[in-house]
């Protein structure tokens, strides 16, 4: 890789905060586990919340990201957070405030909505 678009993408991450995050969040905006509509819902509080509980830094700091398909397709929202691998299923925008409140600030997750679990093992 060149120095210059290495150097391009080093800015690109340091200005997004990545290399500090603790958690990162994969949601899921359909459509076949849900509509866009809800998926994109769902994705707009995701991106809400997260800011204004000042998750974009700090102790508690979680990346997010929108996809297209986790291969569940059913039941959705689908959203996966990392690095436990805690898998939750109908995750619409009225249940995202209480999952960030509980699993991204407090650490607990919303035992009831999860379906599975794969945490990845340590290197
Ligand atoms: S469309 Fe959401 S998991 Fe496949």
């Amino acid at each position: 890789m060149s120095d210059e678009r290495e150097e391009q993408l080093r800015e690109v991450a340091a200005k997004l905060g990545v290399g500090a995050y603790h958690r990162h969040v994969f949601l899921c905006t359909g459509p076949n586990c849900c509509t866009p509509e809800v998926g994109t819902a769902a994705w707009e509080v995701l991106k809400r919340e997260i800011k204004e509980k000042g998750l974009g830094a700090g102790e508690h700091a979680c990346y997010r990201t929108k996809v297209g398909c986790l291969r569940i397709c059913c039941h959705g929202p689908t959203m996966v957070v990392y690095p436990e691998g805690t898998w939750y299923h109908g995750m619409t925008a009225e249940r995202i405030p209480l999952f960030v409140q509980q699993h991204l600030v407090e650490g607990k997750p919303v035992e009831e909505w999860v379906f599975a679990r794969n945490p990845l093992p340590l290197p």
